[in-house]
């Protein structure tokens, strides 16, 4: 028998995105596997059910997910979707589980085997199957555009018959997926460009996407390509050297994140107040809290002389590309745990086993089993 691949609609308030699209699931078919969706999952991204032409439709999705093999959903399911799921079966998705304790460790009790797409390992061989970038990339091209239509001026030099309109200059801070997408989507808009990261191999790609790189004289690698989080004197080095680049910027696009910390702070209120009148800034470091003083995740505010930005879940707003990339990282995903048409999970495979957050009844990441066994502790010590 063919092994049951079941796709479930999205239910997160905002999220328009699906796991899989009908391309996709045509080659999932082509793997081996019959493909199974609830009814209307692909239809906030614009793929009507029809498009899937061999696909199955279940109307809830726990008989959608009762006996499927593999699940597979964007978002992490809730605990009652969970609680349907066969035990022993294989859920892909995001996870989150920092803040998803509850549903890691019901995936752990109920032997799922949960594959987590945040998870996936940042080397060459898993580039295919990297939806954190694949997403970055899509939100750093729209960051510009968001950023424009809450600017009073254009972005490109204008030589109009009353003279000249100089170009607008965009900032972007933080140079990694999102960050080098905004850049290039700022100057193919005609803007004057500069980017700024803490790691120094992000200047010459900077520069080869046109923008000038703002030195701090940071260094400040971390693990794994990652950033570090800066020491209260780095801080202050960092403020002072970007606060005329910050003052003279129209538009500030901010991406900054360091793995399992909340975003770092990279402007200050006082730098806020000494923006040109009518600036923007795009915080797409919102869902961790904001880039900026003065964000507010989800909400667009008025802070002085600039409007802030806070957008969540931007991949969520370009549905139809952003689902395409993240089925394509699920199939080069899938292809590697499914062979002719059966399931097999060899955790000697760095991705699968770096993937891989729970297993047989285990939370298999070390840094989440430890964090959850602290967060244990912790009520105990509260109760
Ligand atoms: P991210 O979303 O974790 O961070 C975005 C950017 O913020 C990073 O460039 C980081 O250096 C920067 N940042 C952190 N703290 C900052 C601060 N205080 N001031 C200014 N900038 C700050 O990163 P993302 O985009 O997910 O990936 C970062 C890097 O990881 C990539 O540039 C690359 O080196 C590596 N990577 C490798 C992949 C692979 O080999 N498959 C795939 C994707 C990323």
């Amino acid at each position: 028998m063919a092994i049951k691949i079941a796709v479930l609609k999205e239910t997160k308030p905002g999220e328009k995105r699906v796991a899989v699209v009908p391309t996709v699931a045509a080659g999932l078919e082509r793997l081996g596997a019959s493909v199974n969706l609830q009814a209307g999952a692909g239809r906030a991204a614009t793929f009507a059910d029809e498009a899937y032409k061999d696909a199955s439709f279940y109307d809830t999705a726990s008989g959608l997910v009762a006996d499927a093999d593999i699940v597979l959903a964007v978002q992490p399911p809730t605990v009652e979707v969970l609680r349907a799921m066969k035990v022993g079966s294989v859920l892909v998705s995001f996870i989150y589980s920092q803040t998803n304790p509850s549903l890691v460790a019901e995936l752990r009790d109920r032997h799922v085997t949960a594959l987590a797409m945040e998870l996936i390992p940042r080397i060459g061989r898993a580039q295919s199957m990297d939806a954190l970038s694949s997403q970055a990339a899509l939100a750093g091209y729209y960051a510009p555009l968001l950023g424009a239509v809450h600017m009073p001026r254009i972005l490109p030099m204008m030589t109009t018959a009353v003279g000249s309109l100089r170009a607008a200059r965009v900032l972007v801070m933080g140079l990694g997926v999102a960050g080098l997408s905004a850049l290039a989507t700022a100057h193919r808009l005609g803007a004057i460009t500069e980017g700024y990261d803490v790691r120094p191999e992000t200047k010459e790609q900077a520069q080869s996407l046109g923008a000038k790189f703002v030195e701090t004289g940071i260094d400040a690698r971390g693990e794994g390509g990652y950033a570090r989080e800066l020491t209260v004197d780095e801080k202050e080095r960092v403020q002072k050297a970007l606060s005329q680049h910050i003052a003279e910027a129209d538009m500030i696009i901010t991406t900054a994140s360091v793995p399992g910390r909340p975003s770092p702070k990279l402007i200050s209120a006082a730098q806020i107040s000494a923006m040109r009148p009518g600036s923007v800034i795009v915080d797409l470091g919102a869902e961790g809290g904001g880039n900026c003083e003065g964000t507010k995740p989800g909400e667009t505010v008025t802070v002085g002389p600039a409007t802030i930005l806070g957008p969540l879940n931007v991949p969520s707003a370009l549905a139809q590309h952003a689902s395409e990339l993240y089925a394509k990282n699920l199939l080069n995903l899938i292809g590697l745990i499914v062979k002719d048409g059966a399931l097999k999970l060899d955790f000697q495979d760095e991705v699968i086993a770096g993937a891989t957050l729970t297993h047989a009844g285990e939370i298999r990441n070390k840094v989440v089993r430890e964090s959850l066994q602290a967060g244990k502790s912790l009520e105990a010590e509260n109760a």
